[in-house]
């Protein structure tokens, strides 16, 4: 496996903190110590998902989590909302249609966010709607959908409301109780800055009301078998599964760093840092997937230009620079490039290099076209 500078949309490199961690020897994934380790990463997660509800840490990838918050809230016959505005929002409707035969879902244009007058016209539409699922930032746009005035739509119709925060938990605000948020997924390896392995699901009260309506079939991904392993067995081994230990690990590492730099100072950072690439591409002729307004200060989307087409380019960087960035996904596959500045990748020293090394490949088709002309 070759190792190329990673700037794709997650996972993100790690750090010598966190890889020297996850190098220490597997320990026992139940005792009081690990116990205690185990909750105290807990903690440090309810300060990022800003909750005071539970939090269940599940081996698995991000979709997992969504698996888990999607099936248990299925199962009794009422009708789930999934708004998708992309790859990832489709995919929550994907989901959703595995678990219950009631699903209402509105697909968007990739590059609109999804405004609370349009979700509010959809719940009056549809007033047996018991839940909303939306992705908070939809990577395979970089677009940021607005998740606290949709939560406030959701909480006036009394919806429940599902976020999927796999790539912006960390590195964009959001305020799961205060804004109201019902379910929250998010996932190890991008904003957190942990390894790949761990989903992250935090359910608020509400939430558990309409869980213990349901009766959805499945064990490992139901959200009551972890709520009651994280009771009956709370002081010993509090949950059902063996625990990635090392993953676990390498992200109450990350979580430290993260609380240690203030999730205020973490936000402006990711935001001056998108800044940057958006104002980087944008000097360079290239023209960008979404607006400004929409923008997710985690990772950008743009088209290929008419010198050096999407996949030109993320070729060019991986061959000549050793960077990897990513390319489009679904119908957007082949017409724009994707870079990641989320967690260890928001920083100047990763993103400047990045936007040189693209006018670097620019200017050599440039001077190779102007070579080539009569
Ligand atoms: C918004 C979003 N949702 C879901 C996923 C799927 O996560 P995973 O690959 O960890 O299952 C991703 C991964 O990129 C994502 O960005």
């Amino acid at each position: 496996v070759s190792d190329y500078h990673l700037m794709i949309p997650g996972p993100v490199a790690l750090s010598p903190q966190v890889l020297a961690e996850m190098a220490e020897q597997v320990v026992a994934h139940y005792g009081k110590d690990w116990t205690n380790y185990y909750s105290e990463t807990l903690s440090l997660l309810s300060q990022v998902f800003q909750t005071r509800g539970d939090i269940f840490a599940i081996p698995g990838s991000g979709t997992a989590g969504l698996d888990a918050a999607i099936g248990s809230i299925s199962g009794d016959g009422s009708a789930i909302m999934v708004v998708s505005n992309g790859f990832f929002g489709d995919r929550l409707a994907d989901i959703a249609r595995t678990y219950s035969p009631r699903v209402v879902v509105h697909r968007l244009d990739p590059t609109v966010a999804i405004s609370s007058d349009f979700l509010s016209a959809a719940l009056r539409e549809n007033r047996s709607v018991k839940a909303v699922s939306v992705v908070h930032c939809e990577t395979s746009t970089g677009l940021l959908n607005p998740v606290r005035e949709l939560a406030k739509v959701c909480q006036d119709h009394g919806a429940l409301f599902i976020v999927d925060a796999i790539s912006s938990l960390g590195g964009a605000e959001l305020r799961m109780d205060d804004w109201g948020i019902g379910i929250c997924i998010s996932a190890s390896q991008k904003c957190l800055e942990g390894p790949p392995g761990l989903t992250l699901v935090a359910v608020g009260e509400r939430a558990w009301s309409v869980i213990e309506q349901c009766h959805t079939p499945g064990w490992y991904l139901n959200l009551r078998t972890w709520k009651q392993f994280s009771e009956s067995w709370r002081d010993w081994h509090p949950y059902p599964v063996t625990m990635a230990v090392p993953a676990l690990r390498g992200l109450r590492k990350a979580l430290e760093s993260i609380v240690e730099e203030g999730l205020d100072e973490r936000f402006q950072r990711h935001q001056r840092i998108a800044n940057l690439v958006r104002n980087g591409l944008t000097d360079l002729g290239f023209e960008l997937l979404v607006t400004s307004d929409v923008a997710s200060p985690t990772v950008t989307a743009s088209k290929g230009n008419a010198v050096l087409s999407a996949n030109a380019l993320i070729d060019g960087l991986r061959d000549q620079y050793s960077i990897q960035i990513a390319g489009g996904m679904g119908e957007l596959k082949g017409q724009i490039f994707r870079i990641g500045h989320m967690g260890s990748q928001a920083k100047e020293e990763q993103v400047l290099p990045l936007v040189r090394a693209i006018r670097s490949l620019l200017e050599g088709v440039g001077w190779r076209l102007k070579r080539e002309m009569p």
